[in-house]
């Protein structure tokens, strides 16, 4: 069976909660449209606009928190567990961004406890890998996705393996404008979905594996032409609804 296609937009620390009002209820038909053309589409709001974001967006709109603890509750200052997100309705969490690995010790270790938490609740972790510019220079890309795909997956059984979702993003072209070419992200999408193939089994020809990185509605076509990229992370450009509309209409 064809793996649905995925627009997922991550807002990252952007987006007051009246502005992600705003943006929910503008969204409304754009989710119909998608659900009408069987893609999948959500978006990633800050923890605080979670709550105004699901309630205002269609019922088919995946609204994913940007990350969350592996404890249920306790004494861990900042945090917010998987039950609380489950209480607002929050069913997908992103995972191991380039960018709270680099800022806030994400470590793959860290998100195989957050992921098996997560599968644990039926919620879908969205588990982000890509390497660094000096790692890509060095070429050591597949190297390091590998490792952190093996790691974060560690113990996972082909059942877990039917409800990932996976996000390779090159560091070196998130919210830098440099693109990686097709011919990169098809040849990184599939080694990954041949390691996902060692860790989860036959499951990981189901898995969807989005690109993410300066995608913008003039590239995004070409992305998801490549038959093991299934749709498309996307920051800067999900951020205005006119931008996010072009996207989904670009992959229509
Ligand atoms: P960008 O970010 O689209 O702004 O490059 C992508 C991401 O970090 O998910």
């Amino acid at each position: 069976m064809a793996r649905r296609k995925l627009l997922m937009g991550n807002w990252k620390m952007n987006k007051t909660s009246a502005e992600a009002k705003e943006f929910a209820i503008a969204a409304k038909p754009l989710a119909q449209l998608a659900k009408a053309n069987k893609i999948d589409l959500g978006v990633a709001p800050t923890y605080l606009s979670l709550q105004v974001t699901r309630a205002k967006a269609a019922k088919s709109m995946i609204v994913a928190a940007q990350n969350c603890h592996y404890k249920e509750s306790g004494a861990y200052t900042g945090e917010v567990s998987i039950p609380m997100l489950k209480e607002m309705k929050i069913n997908w969490v992103i995972l191991g961004h380039s960018e709270r690995r680099a800022y806030d010790n994400e470590t793959s270790e860290k998100c195989n406890l957050k992921i098996k938490a997560l599968l644990a609740n039926d919620m879908t972790p969205l588990y982000c890998v890509g390497e660094t510019l000096e790692e890509f220079e060095a070429g050591k890309t597949k190297e390091v996705v590998g490792e952190q795909i093996r790691k974060g997956l560690e113990g996972l059984s082909e059942e877990d393996g039917k409800k990932l979702v996976i996000a390779y993003e090159p560091v070196w072209s998130i919210g830098t404008g440099k693109n990686a070419s097709t011919e990169i992200a098809q040849d990184v999408c599939n080694f990954i979905r041949k390691v996902l193939k060692e860790c989860v089994g036959k499951s990981a020809s189901k898995i969807r594996i989005l690109y993410g990185g300066s995608v913008k509605p003039e590239n995004i076509k070409a992305y998801l032409s490549c038959p093991d990229v299934d749709g498309a992370l996307v920051g800067g450009a999900s951020l205005k609804i006119d931008s996010y509309t072009k996207l989904l209409e670009e992959i229509i």
